[in-house]
């Protein structure tokens, strides 16, 4: 489709600006500014309507029957050098696992010509199913790293991206980590400067990342520098926080204290701070984390198999934590963030009614934690974007036009309409039936950027 950007969409879209609210834009004219932000969102029901439609004639783009649009996805925490090993090697625990699968796999990216097909292929397939923003762990390779940014660039997928920092000796590979502090963070440093001059990011669709990979590979000389650096560039910052049992246990007994905390200690909780997963924090932590307006990526997938625990995500919502939602490739086996939405829905489920069947219904799960397909919905579009500090994921003006076109009459999709259902009705058959076969338009700041 031609772009929409200094042209409008006449179609019905279905956005959740709110954690508990699906808006249905039945027939809406959405107008896109030349720069691919939103200009104006008009509802059916208003009486201007039939004459913006006249008046703009021809620069009028019209979903065809059957297809609808949602925001694009912001998937908040991707391990991009992973993707080979998606759906596979999920057989052992996390701190088993990176030793024996993961920490190979990604010191193969020293590699640029291995990296680029990688990267290639993966940022082709997350545009494929919907994902418009990606937050992106690259390697500890500074060049493959840049090389990551660089595709997106080409691509035109919204993304964040970090060079991995894990400088330990004791607990990292030789043949993968960093020098020594200094160097991890300089080519931090060296990464930032990259993607913020690029001649092809003017607009800043790509951010960079500050990426400590978690307090158990990082020294504190490498920690306390990265704080600084944040603190200094106002760039992101992410890194995986008490997302399991060891995980956890291991940062109490480093410093005494949780992850969050020290975190915190370093600066690296920030405003633009996403913690992946962040299973175990504690109430102390909840608090602080919502006091520095930090973030949580929801991996409900890879917390099956990696977190030993749900995420109680409606415990966070509540207490007005930034969330958003994260496929966590490879350690879910879905690059899909519509899979991302229906797990999130699922274990929050699981987590109400509890597991264990040997127990009293009373006693067997934890009340008031279960969430709807609008929150989770919220929290894979809106949510990301708050999280993120960026004006996405929501339909209203100033917002970038990031969209996904969802053709409900794809024959080899997952979506059967009947005819007789209702918007909302639709709308959850969407969530939960869309493959990538239902996926035929995909727009980051009003250019479509499925591949094809
Ligand atoms: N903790 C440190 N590194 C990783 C990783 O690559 N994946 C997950 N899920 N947790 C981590
Ligand atoms: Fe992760």
């Amino acid at each position: 489709m031609k772009t929409l950007a200094g042209r409008a969409i006449l179609g019905t879209f279905f956005h959740a600006p709110t954690l508990d609210r699906l808006d249905i834009l039945p027939d809406a004219l959405i107008e896109v500014a030349a720069d691919g932000t939103i200009a104006a969102v008009t509802r059916s029901d208003d009486p201007d309507h039939a004459d913006r439609v006249a008046a703009l004639g021809t620069a009028v783009v019209q979903l065809p029957a059957g297809s609808y649009g949602i925001p694009g996805f912001v998937d908040c925490h991707v391990h991009a050098p992973q993707y080979p090993q998606l759906g596979q090697a999920l057989d052992v625990p996390l701190e088993v696992w990176l030793g024996k699968y993961t920490f190979p796999l990604e010191a193969r990216y020293a590699d640029l010509e291995f990296a680029q097909t990688r990267y290639a292929a993966l940022i082709d397939d997350l545009l494929a199913i919907g994902t418009t923003t990606a937050l992106y762990f690259g390697t500890v390779h500074l060049e493959a790293t840049k090389l990551l940014a660089d595709l997106c660039l080409d691509k035109g997928q919204r993304a964040l991206v970090g060079k991995v920092v894990m400088d330990d000796p004791d607990s990292c590979p030789d043949d993968y980590r960093d020098a020594d502090a200094t160097s991890g963070v300089s080519e931090t440093r060296a990464l930032i400067e990259h993607v913020r001059s690029h001649p092809g990011n003017a607009a800043g669709r790509v951010l960079p990342v500050i990426t400590p990979r978690f307090i158990p590979s990082c020294t504190d000389a490498a920690l306390t520098a990265l704080g600084e650096l944040a603190d200094e560039t106002g760039a992101h910052v992410q890194t995986h926080c008490s997302e399991s049992d060891w995980a956890h246990a291991h940062v109490l007994a480093r410093y005494g204290h949780t992850d969050a905390e020290a975190l915190d200690r370093f600066g690296l909780l920030t405003r633009r701070t996403m913690l992946a997963h962040a299973n175990f924090l504690t109430d102390d932590d909840r608090t602080r984390v919502v006091r520095r307006g930090a973030a949580v990526a929801h991996c409900a997938l890879s917390n099956v198999y990696f977190a030993n625990s749900v995420f109680p995500l409606r415990a966070a919502l509540s207490r007005h934590m930034h969330v958003g939602l994260g496929t966590d490739i490879s350690g879910g086996p879905s690059a899909s963030m519509f899979e991302a939405c229906r797990a999130t829905v699922q274990s929050s489920r699981l987590l109400e009614d509890g597991v264990d069947p040997a127990l009293p219904a009373a006693q067997r799960g934890r009340p008031d934690s279960r969430v709807d397909l609008v929150t989770a919905f919220h929290v894979a579009t809106a949510g990301g974007g708050t999280a993120l500090d960026l004006p996405i994921g929501r339909f209203e003006p100033g917002c970038h036009f990031d969209a996904v076109a969802i053709d409900t009459t794809a024959r080899d999709g997952g979506i059967r309409l009947f005819g007789d259902e209702p918007l909302n009705g639709v709308f959850e058959k969407l969530i939960y039936g869309a493959t990538r076969a239902n996926v035929s338009h995909v727009w980051v700041a009003g250019e479509d950027r499925r591949p094809t």
